[in-house]
């Protein structure tokens, strides 16, 4: 087994492990995310165990110049009492030790005892303390309300176009409203940026909610407007988006 700093091509594995580890966990805590944030802040103190090729356990560890913290300590289901989170930490701890970190904190959920116990024979003690947090203005505040285009040219023929920001499926044109835009408006907008296609003959479908599902690239709430149109035009130019 070995301990080393994560690179990208870790990014479906360490995702998976966490969805498998940590079922059921709030959408702000959308793994691939998380993952961008860290990469951009002390990303050398993100840590993977790895036994031959395959990820069974991270750790995800940060110093703010006072203490240090770890976050996303999970070993995979299968490998666990097998020392891995114990190699995870100390190599945590010894990253930290060397930039100054002089303390580290964690926070564990007070009914998680199994954890608890995972750190006590760690070192860990626990320390009366009331945790408080508060959401920063980065998170999405309210869902967002956008349009979708269901474009068929004159032979009936629909028109789908592959998304990365959707793992690479396929999908209907449309984006968001601007403050003050018409929805049909914004639907025209928004087919002529993605596709550069005229449309006409704009009737409401039908709205669908849309809440932090991980198809798309972003924990995102949204409430779509789905519309049908015409297009006449072929000459389809996709932007950065398809
Ligand atoms: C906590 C966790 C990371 C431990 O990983 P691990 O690789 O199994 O831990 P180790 O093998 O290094 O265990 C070291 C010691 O911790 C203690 N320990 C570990 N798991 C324990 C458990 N489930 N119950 C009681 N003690 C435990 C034991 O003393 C163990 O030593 P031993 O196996 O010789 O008895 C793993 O169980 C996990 O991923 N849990 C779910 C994710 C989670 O809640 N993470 C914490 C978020 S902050």
């Amino acid at each position: 087994m070995k301990v080393r700093s994560y690179s990208e091509s870790d990014e479906a594995a360490v995702a998976k492990l966490w969805r498998e580890v940590f079922p059921g966990s709030p959408w702000w805590n959308h793994p691939e995310t998380d993952i961008q944030r860290k990469l951009a802040v002390q990303r050398e103190l993100f840590l993977v165990a790895t036994i031959d090729s395959e990820i069974v356990g991270t750790a995800m560890a940060g110093y703010d110049g006072h203490r240090g913290w770890v976050y996303y300590v999970a070993v995979s289901p299968r490998r666990r009492r097998q020392g891995i989170g114990t190699a995870l930490m100390k190599r945590a701890e010894e990253e930290l030790a060397k930039l100054g970190c002089p303390k580290l904190n964690l926070q564990v959920r007070a009914s998680n005892e199994e954890v608890v116990a995972f750190y006590r024979k760690l070192g860990y003690e626990i320390e009366e303390r009331v945790s408080m947090g508060k959401r920063l203005a980065t998170e999405q505040q309210y869902p967002e309300p956008t349009v979708g285009a269901l474009i068929f040219d004159p032979e009936g023929r629909l028109f789908l176009m592959k998304s990365h920001k959707w793992r690479g499926k396929y999908v209907v044109p449309g984006g968001h409203i601007e403050l003050g835009e018409r929805m049909e408006d914004a639907l025209r907008r928004e087919v002529k940026e993605e596709t550069n296609l005229d449309v006409h003959d704009i009737t409401f479908l039908c709205f669908q909610e849309f809440l932090c599902d991980d198809d798309f690239w972003q924990p995102r709430h949204f409430i779509f407007f789905d519309f049908a149109c015409r297009t006449n035009s072929t000459d389809v130019r996709l932007n950065d988006e398809a």
